[in-house]
């Protein structure tokens, strides 16, 4: 197939959301950015050209980047950003998966802005997808809006010591429909025809929010989730985390007429009186062929927003869609890792001017990432650059009094197989738990097991060794649990982090150190133009 176009690149662009007309950063002034199709096998060139006043990494979620670890764009992690003006090339090959990922900036909060969907087609293209060909493919983007500048807003959310204000809107591929003041502003409309199979590839590119989604009148089969096929799974509601996507099918069987699409959030926090989240409902319509604009439109009946019951029922019960030659999840393990993360609290920093009374910071076994400043992860261990992280991330926290801030990172030899117990559960009793999304760089993983409250090991039991979902993002509930499984099969140095962005600069996180395997399984030399740190 062709290459893809270049992109003009990021760069401003006026618009006008919830009445108001502002300036954000985009990719080729399109909000959702431009969409990305390829096919499996493809090699992907995009060249980038940071035409905003910030730095700026550009992160390709989901993407495998086996042997291409420099490109993965996690700011800091594998580059130091792009600075304004300057330019990158990221190259590389999709090989081994099929289906819907996305592309968001990875430095600071620009992903609020800056995202768009990856889509990648079978090599045979549509005809070779499990499932019956659909009649046409819709990406739905979900976001989230805020009408302030999003670097002030982060600024600020640093100043203060705890995470940004919530957002303004949730989106349906970039405007938060008619439901909002003046948001009839670019609403998403849908046109089907009557009886036809759509295929709605779902993403959620929210900053802070996991969303409950729905269409009126219209139910779905999911066949594949962060993608990776799944056994149909009929559900007459999507529950999609930050990073994660779902690709349902949807047939427009319903009598001719507009319904709308709806998204809001779910949010199941054990706090007696949770911190402020978005509670807008964004919409979007979809109308059958011949139906006038002005008839009006059915709306669909979301899950109160700690449906705690309906979020576990979809994300617990899909399956994997097992074909002959994928992956089987791997029977031994050398890294049996128990993570407990949430958030704590902390005296205020001095250099955080509006903190007041105590500040947040979030940590994985009690160790709250620091982000390196002066190279990036992947360079220090490539080059052997000295003391730039401390390869003591813990099995278990350690009897620390608080978190420590420390550029944690855990060494694994290539092709270990690591297992790590996901517990989310607060250190602090004012804020409580909180839903987090963990999502892992440069892995798919299996999910064997998910449960609400503490692991218990007697689950290993209940272990699903042979259709489990495979996944790079999994919502680990407020309270709950999760045991995922890996190869490390690709060497670099790979993120795993909370995928709320606000809990990214407070901590949430750590790095797999995988280390080079025998030839070829070696990780290049960084490719030309590769951003110098300054
Ligand atoms: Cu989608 Cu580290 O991110």
């Amino acid at each position: 197939p062709p290459p893809p176009a270049d992109w003009v690149g990021v760069g401003g662009m006026g618009i006008s959301r919830l009445c108001m007309n502002s300036v954000i950063y985009t990719v080729n002034q399109q909000l959702p950015g431009p969409t990305i199709e390829v096919n499996e096998g493809d090699t992907l060139v995009v060249h980038v050209v940071n035409g905003s006043p910030y730095p700026v990494s550009v992160h390709w979620h989901g993407i495998f980047q086996l042997k291409s670890g420099w490109a993965d764009g996690a700011n800091m992690i594998t580059q130091c950003p792009m600075q304004p003006s300057a330019k990158f090339t990221y190259v590389f090959n999709i090989t081994g998966q099929e289906g819907t990922l996305w592309w968001h900036a990875h430095s600071s909060m620009l992903r609020a802005t800056i995202y768009g969907a990856l889509i990648i087609k079978p090599r045979a293209g549509p005809s070779g997808y499990p499932f019956p060909k659909p009649y046409a493919e819709i990406p739905i983007v979900l976001g989230e809006w805020w009408n302030r500048n999003v670097d002030d807003v982060e600024n600020d959310a640093l100043l203060t010591g705890r995470g940004p204000v919530k957002s303004d809107a949730l989106t349906i591929n970039g405007s938060p429909g008619d439901q909002t003041p003046c948001g009839g502003a670019g609403m998403f409309q849908l046109e089907v025809e009557p009886g036809k199979t759509y295929l709605l590839r779902i993403i959620n590119a929210a900053v802070n929010a996991e969303l409950f989604f729905r269409v009126a009148g219209h139910a779905f089969t999911v066949v594949a989730a962060d993608a990776s096929y799944t056994n149909p799974h009929p559900t007459d509601v999507i529950v999609v985390a930050p990073g994660q996507t779902v690709d349902a099918l949807m047939t427009a069987s319903a009598a001719p007429g507009r319904y709308y699409m709806a998204a809001r959030a779910f949010e199941s926090k054990t706090v007696a009186n949770p911190p402020p989240f978005d509670t807008t409902t964004a919409t979007a319509v979809l109308r059958y062929r011949g139906v006038p604009d002005y008839a009006p439109a059915a709306m669909p009946a979301l899950p109160p927003y700690t449906d705690v019951v309906t979020a576990g029922r979809f994300y617990w019960s899909m399956t994997g869609l097992v074909r002959p030659g994928d992956p089987v999840v791997p029977k031994t393990v050398d890294h049996s890792l128990t993570v407990t993360f949430g958030l704590d609290t902390a005296p205020c920093a001095p250099d955080q001017t509006k903190c007041q009374g105590f500040s947040v910071v979030a940590s994985m076994n009690r160790y709250s990432f620091l982000f390196p400043d002066k190279v990036s992860l992947l360079e220090a261990l490539f080059r052997g650059v000295p003391n730039v992280y401390s390869v003591d991330f813990p099995g278990s926290p350690p009897p620390l009094p608080a978190a420590r801030k420390v550029t944690s990172v855990r060494k694994v030899n290539f092709n270990d197989v690591v297992e790590v117990v996901l517990q989310n559960e607060g250190y602090s009793r004012a804020l409580g738990t909180e839903n987090h999304p963990i999502h892992l760089h440069g892995f798919n993983f299996f999910v064997l097991a998910q449960g609400l409250g503490r692991f218990d090991p007697r689950m290993k039991s209940t272990y699903n060794l042979v259709n489990p979902q495979v996944r790079n993002t999994v919502a680990v509930p407020a309270s709950g649990w999760a045991v995922i499984r890996f190869t490390a099969n690709n060497p670099g140095m790979w993120f795993m982090h909370c995928h709320l962005d606000a809990h990214l600069p407070l901590g949430l996180a750590m790095v797999f150190e995988v280390l080079n395997g025998p030839a070829p399984n070696l990780l290049p030399p960084p490719p030309a133009g590769y951003p110098k740190c300054h």
